[in-house]
C-alpha cells in the first residue's frame, strides 16, 4: 500500500501537526511503501518572502527527520524539487469545474478571513490532487481540515478516469477520529492561524508559558472535574497510555486536584518528551548540506515514479505526437 501525504513548511511545528500527520506517517514507514514530501509551493500562497521559505524548508525537512522519518525505508522530499507536478496540475485543472474548487471551506474561509483571493489560492487544491495523483497514492493520512481536499482530488481522478480509462489509482484519506482534531489552549483546533497551539520546539521557558495559558473552566479545586471538557485534559491524553489515561481522569473525578499542577506536569511531559528530537534536529540543522542531500536523492527516487504517471497523461492528452 502507497501511503502520501505532504506538510506546508509555514511557520513552527506544533501538537497538532505531530499527533494528527507527522507520528502517524513515520510509524507508517514501517510496514508500507511511504512517500512524505514538502509542500513548499503550497506555502507560496501564504508567505512571499523568499527567505523566510527557503529557511522553512530546511527546517521542516530537519523535523521531520529528527522525529524519525528515515529516508531509507521512505521516500522523502521537497515537492518543487519535482517540477512536475505542475504539469499534472495543467493538465487536472482541465478536469476541475469551477464550482468545485469554489465549495472548498479553506478557500472561503481564508476570503472571509480578508485575505484577498488569488489565483494560487484558488487553484490549491487542483496542486494538491496532482501530488497524490500523480504518484498514485492509496492513502493520505491527514488531519480533518484537509478531508475536503481528497475529495476533490478523488472527484478530479474519477473525472480523468472516466474520460481516459484507469490511469489514476483513486485516493482515500487517512484520518484518525480519535486525532482529527487537536484542541489547542482554548480547546479550538490547534493551528498556527488561531494562535493557540504548544510548539514542539521551544526553548523550555516559552514552552512554560505557552502550557500555562490552556484556558480552563472556573471549576473549585475542591470539586471534581470533568476531564472530558478539559482542554489539559485533551492535550496531556495525547501522551499517556491507556492506563495514564485512566489514573488522569480518576485524578480528576476526585476533589483536591489543581489545574495548576497538572498544567506543570503536562509541560514537564512535553519538554522530556521532545528532547532528544531537539536535540538530533539542532544537529541536522547545524549541517543543512546533509539535509540537501538527503532532499536530493528523494527527488530522484520520487521522481522515477512520477514520470511514469505523467507520461502516461501526456500520452492520453496528446502532448506526445
Ligand atoms: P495549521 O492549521 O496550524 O496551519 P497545517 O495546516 O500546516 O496546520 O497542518 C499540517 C498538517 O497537520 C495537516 O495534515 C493537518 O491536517 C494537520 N493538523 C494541523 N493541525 C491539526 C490539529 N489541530 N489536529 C489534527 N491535525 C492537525
Ligand atoms: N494541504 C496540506 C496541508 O496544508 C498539505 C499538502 C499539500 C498535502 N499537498 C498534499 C497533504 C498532498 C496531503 C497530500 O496540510
Amino acid at each position: 500500500m502507497r501511503i502520501l501525504s505532504g506538510i506546508q513548511p509555514s511557520g513552527s511545528l506544533h501538537l497538532g501537526n505531530f499527533f494528527g500527520m507527522m507520528k502517524k506517517m513515520i510509524e507508517y514507514q514501517e510496514q508500507e511503501e511511504l512517500f512524505c514530501f514538502i509542500a513548499n509551493y503550497h506555502a507560496m500562497t501564504s508567505l512571499s518572502d523568499g527567505k523566510v521559505l527557503a529557511k522553512g524548508t530546511l527546517e521542516a525537512a530537519a523535523n521531520f527527520l529528527a522525529l524519525g522519518l528515515d529516508p531509507e525505508k521512505s521516500i522523502f522530499w521537497v515537492q518543487s524539487d519535482v517540477p512536475e507536478v505542475q504539469e499534472l496540475a495543467w493538465i487536472l485543472s482541465n478536469f476541475t469545474p469551477m464550482g468545485l474548487l469554489e465549495r472548498c471551506h479553506s478557500y472561503k474561509d481564508k476570503v472571509a478571513q480578508g485575505i484577498k483571493p488569488n489565483h494560487g489560492l484558488f487553484a490549491y487544491p487542483v496542486l494538491m490532487a496532482a501530488d497524490i495523483l500523480l504518484y498514485q497514492s492509496d492513502k493520505v493520512p491527514v488531519g480533518k481540515d484537509q478531508k475536503q481536499h481528497l475529495e476533490v482530488a478523488r472527484d478530479i481522478a474519477i473525472k480523468y478516469n472516466n474520460e481516459y480509462g484507469d490511469v489514476f489509482t483513486l485516493p482515500e484519506p487517512d484520518i484518525d477520529d480519535d486525532l482529527a482534531t487537536i484542541p489547542g489552549l482554548d480547546g479550538r483546533k490547534m493551528s498556527k492561524s488561531y494562535g493557540n497551539t504548544i510548539e514542539l520546539f521551544l526553548e523550555e521557558k516559552a514552552l512554560r508559558k505557552q502550557v500555562m495559558r490552556i484556558v480552563t473552566d472556573p471549576t473549585p479545586v475542591e470539586e471534581p472535574k470533568n476531564p472530558e471538557t478539559c482542554n489539559i485534559f485533551q492535550i496531556y491524553r495525547l501522551f499517556l497510555d491507556e492506563n495514564g489515561v485512566a489514573e488522569l481522569r480518576r485524578r480528576y473525578e476526585t476533589p483536591g486536584l489543581r489545574y495548576g499542577d497538572v498544567k506543570q506536569e503536562l509541560f514537564e511531559t512535553i519538554r522530556d518528551f521532545f528532547a532528544p528530537y531537539a536535540e538530533k534536529r539542532k544537529e541536522l540543522l547545524d549541517n543543512p548540506d546533509e539535509i540537501r542531500k538527503i532532499l536530493a536523492a528523494g527527488a530522484d527516487k520520487a521522481r522515477y515514479v512520477a514520470l511514469k504517471t505523467l507520461r502516461k497523461a501526456r500520452k492520453k492528452g496528446g502532448l506526445i505526437y
